[in-house]
């Protein structure tokens, strides 16, 4: 039998995940984990790079675990663990560090941002990221990392140092390739579709949230600014509102965009934005029930992260301790 390919991908507890996320990430995180060994994390120890209030910090630990599993990440089919639950990561980002030049990371265009955004606190967790990611992938042998392009340079960096690393020694380390994925639908701000619709907007009623209740996804549609004219095609350049419309409403109906303009052939915007709230709240619903359902046995999810974190030490361990080996720490 073929081997399968080790897949690694992570994410931070402290997004506040929108529909455009159920759509992007989650969505491909589901047809993955039937293709490869997955191993997803839910990265708190980069989440703590940028200042967090430790209950909310907690709480959404576990809240997005019971997203993930609401969703259909199947706990049986992939690693599902907590970064912090597994210390070979802070403990290979020690020695990675050491491989990794002070230039490379001042360079990094998220850092260069994060600094801007956050003047007040550029500490060296926040320079050193990018490196805590490189051990992330490499402690699992990661074939692939989906990646958006937000993401791109981190996972290059990974590649030089596990390259760097390997040259120094001998081959320790498999030199991980980024997996860029389809996005499916893009989906814009219901108030400004210029723009991606973003977990941090100016205004809240441009993104709908995977929190949102039914009453809030709906009033958020129907306050979604159309275009001038009456006609609901989609033409992204004249009808931006319209389009981004049709768009989330092929996307969670599994209609094309010609279909769903067909039945809204003759329509006016009122009922449109109407059908398209209900057809997204009709999604979300289920998946908020269930979530809530899970977020009310603790003793499960933990249950689900301590199988994690124990599948997940164990390949982690491996890695390290050929790692310890090879700089020479002398071993017990
Ligand atoms: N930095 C990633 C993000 O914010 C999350 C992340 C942490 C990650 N470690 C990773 C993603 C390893 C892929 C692989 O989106």
């Amino acid at each position: 039998m073929e081997e399968r390919k080790t897949l690694y991908s992570a994410i931070q507890p402290t997004n506040n995940l929108t529909i455009g996320n159920l759509i992007g990430a989650i969505k491909n995180w589901l047809n993955l984990q039937n293709d490869y060994d997955c191993y997803f994390a839910i990265a708190n120890m980069h989440a703590i790079t940028v200042r967090q209030v430790p209950a909310e910090l907690r709480q959404k630990t576990l809240s997005m675990l019971a997203l993930y599993l609401a969703c259909g990440i199947d706990p049986e089919k992939c690693v599902l663990y907590v970064q912090s639950h597994v210390p070979a990561h802070a403990e290979l980002c020690w020695v990675l560090n050491t491989f990794t030049y002070v230039g490379e990371m001042e360079r990094m265009t998220q850092f260069k941002d994060k600094s801007l955004r956050h003047a007040e606190n550029i500490n060296m967790g926040l320079m050193d990221y990018p490196v805590l990611m490189a051990a992330d992938i490499l402690l699992y042998q990661t074939d692939v990392v989906p990646v958006g392009l937000d993401q791109r340079q981190h996972v290059e960096i990974a590649r030089d140092v596990a390259q760097r690393f390997n040259n120094a020694f001998t081959p320790t380390f498999k030199v991980p390739e980024a997996l860029y994925m389809k996005v499916g639908a893009k989906i814009n701000d219901l108030q400004d579709p210029s723009k991606k619709m973003s977990k941090s907007a100016e205004n809240p009623n441009g993104s709908i949230f995977l929190t949102d209740d039914r009453d809030t996804v709906i009033r958020k549609f129907k306050r979604a600014v159309t275009d001038s004219g009456s006609e609901i095609k989609y033409d992204p350049e004249n009808k931006a509102g319209v389009s981004n419309l049709l768009s989330i409403y092929s996307a969670f109906t599994g209609k094309s965009v010609l279909e769903a303009e067909a039945d809204f052939a003759g329509k006016g915007y009122g009922d449109f934005k109407l059908a398209v709230g209900e057809a997204v709240a009709d999604r979300l619903t289920p998946i908020q029930n269930e979530q809530s359902k899970l977020l009310a046995d603790k003793a499960y999810l933990e249950g689900v992260l301590r199988s994690g974190a124990e599948r997940a030490a164990k390949t982690a361990n491996k890695t390290l301790a050929k790692v310890y080996k090879k700089i020479g720490f002398y071993q017990l």
